[in-house]
């Protein structure tokens, strides 16, 4: 006898977790299938999470190292102990899967561990590797089965010598030197981690600038501000082979631009980090129609509707950005939709946030986009110098960046690098879906001293072109 539910959630990633907790909330049958043996997808097993942990660890180790001396904190030369530091990773990650299994035992959810294929509209197919296969009932399926690596050809990521971010969050030592293939957020997060631990860290990437798809004076800064911590940049090159030689790597690159010589790099470990792609492997997709895009996305409709009644996606394999936080709110929308109610997401304000140091934060339109879509704007900038509390914290590089409708003041988007940039964007989300203006935000009295006052300064700067501390 089949199971029967209103919902069947394919993966327990934020996207799907998030979707199975919001529709047992609304009232729900929930059934959710995920593949390994914990909840909580790439994010909290081999992602966000562990990621979180180690470059935390690694923050204080390089603050210590570089910055107690000038605190007048004397306590010896710090030494890092790896495994030390992989057990207190594995535990935050543990901490965390087992919360989704409490939420959901919490919630009534039922769960079942084995990978889900779409037999038909309303029905799935669960095969657990170990167990007899059962088939469940739903009146909707919601995929939310993520994404994985995006492969370099020619290049075969052995997780030994040649590394994805799973492979670079779980080496039990620090390498001498990691060349990082690809500028993007988790080449310069993972980078970080180990270059903070001691190791050469050679960041090459395709394009002339680093994290193309964020603000450019936002890259360029950061950028600066990574070499000071000792990394080095390769930009404007592409990788064509990697050959695994007995004490490491040696890669060669050529310009991306096609002229100019030859070049190698040898490295003892090499991570490959230049995107990901939907994971749809083991869905059954061909077999009952559903179509991917070029991408290997798959198209859906403004209720996250695929082109079959009744099955819906969300997450990394649907079109945006690859983020858990856009996932959650996609789970959200589609819950409520399931549920009767109006469910929606608003993808103009999806924040974004990279956890180098400084951290880097982004919420709506880049000066880039505004440019390109022929809006005219002020922008405001204030500089985390003219700001006490950063001063204080021995933080004050980077800088906040508002963008405002030159007409009508409307806040389009802001751009953060600086101390605990990844909280400060929130207070923009927040004006910006109310459709909050720089001049609100300006007359906002901000708690002195604090780092949320360069916020407010940065406001003041796109209000009235003047703020009080610049
Ligand atoms: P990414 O798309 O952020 O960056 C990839 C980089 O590789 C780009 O700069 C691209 O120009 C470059 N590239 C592509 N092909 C190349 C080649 N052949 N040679 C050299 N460079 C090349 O992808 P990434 O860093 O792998 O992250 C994957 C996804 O995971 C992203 O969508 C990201 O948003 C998400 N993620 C988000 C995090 C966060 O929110 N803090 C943390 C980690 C990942």
């Amino acid at each position: 006898m089949a199971k029967t539910y209103d919902v069947i959630i394919i993966g327990s990633g934020p996207g799907g977790y998030v979707c199975a907790i919001k529709a047992a909330q609304l009232g729900l049958k929930v059934a959710v299938v995920e593949k390994r043996p914990t909840f909580g997808g790439t994010c909290l097993n081999v992602g966000c999470i562990p990621s979180k942990a180690l470059l935390s660890v690694s923050e204080k180790f390089h603050e210590a190292k570089e910055a107690f001396a000038t605190f007048g904190i004397s306590c010896g030369k710090p030494k890092i102990d790896v495994a030390a530091m992989q057990a207190f990773k594995r535990s935050v990650v543990e901490a965390n899967v087992k919360g989704i299994a409490f939420l959901f035992r919490k919630n009534g959810i039922d769960s079942y561990q084995g990978v889900g294929r779409i037999l038909e509209p309303g029905r799935v197919l669960v095969s657990p590797e170990n167990d007899a296969q059962i088939t469940l009932e739903g009146e909707a399926i919601v995929i939310a089965t993520g994404s994985t690596v995006a492969p370099l050809p020619g290049i075969d990521i052995d997780e030994e010598a040649i590394l994805s971010s799973t492979g670079a969050l779980d080496l039990d030592r620090v390498p001498k030197s990691l060349a990082v293939i690809g500028a993007g957020v988790i080449g310069l997060e993972l980078g970080s981690v180990w270059r903070r631990l001691g190791a050469e860290v050679t960041v090459i990437e395709y394009l002339d600038r680093i994290l193309p798809g964020m603000d450019g004076e936002v890259g360029k800064v950061l950028q600066r501000e990574l070499k000071k911590q000792g990394f080095a940049f390769r930009l404007g090159r592409k990788v064509t082979a990697a050959k695994v030689m007995k004490s490491g790597v040696s890669l060669t690159m050529v310009p991306s631009a096609g002229e100019g010589a030859e070049e190698t790099l040898k490295a003892e470990k090499v991570l490959v980090a230049i995107g990901r792609r939907p994971f749809t492997e083991g869905l059954g997709l061909e077999d009952i129609g559903l179509e991917t895009d070029a991408q290997g996305r798959i198209p859906v409709d403004e209720n996250f509707e695929t082109a079959i009644s009744g099955i819906y996606a969300i997450g990394d394999v649907i079109a945006g950005p690859m983020l858990a936080h856009k996932a959650e709110e996609e789970g959200v929308a589609v819950a409520e939709i399931l549920a009767g109610l109006p469910g929606e997401v608003n993808h103009d304000v999806i924040p974004a946030v990279v956890y180098t140091a400084p951290e880097v934060a982004a919420v709506g339109q880049s000066e880039e986009a505004l440019k390109e879509a022929g809006v005219t704007y002020k922008k405001g900038n204030f500089s985390f110098m003219a700001n006490g509390r950063a001063r204080a914290m021995g933080q004050a590089a980077g800088f906040v960046k508002i963008l405002a409708d030159a007409e009508t003041d409307r806040v389009l988007g802001a751009h953060i690098v600086g101390p605990m940039a990844g909280e400060l964007i929130h207070e923009i989300a927040v004006l910006m879906e109310f459709g909050g203006s720089a001049e609100d935000l300006a007359r906002t009295c901000h708690a002195h001293p604090t780092l949320s006052e360069a916020v407010r300064e940065a406001a003041m700067a796109a209000a009235y072109g003047a703020p009080i501390h610049s």
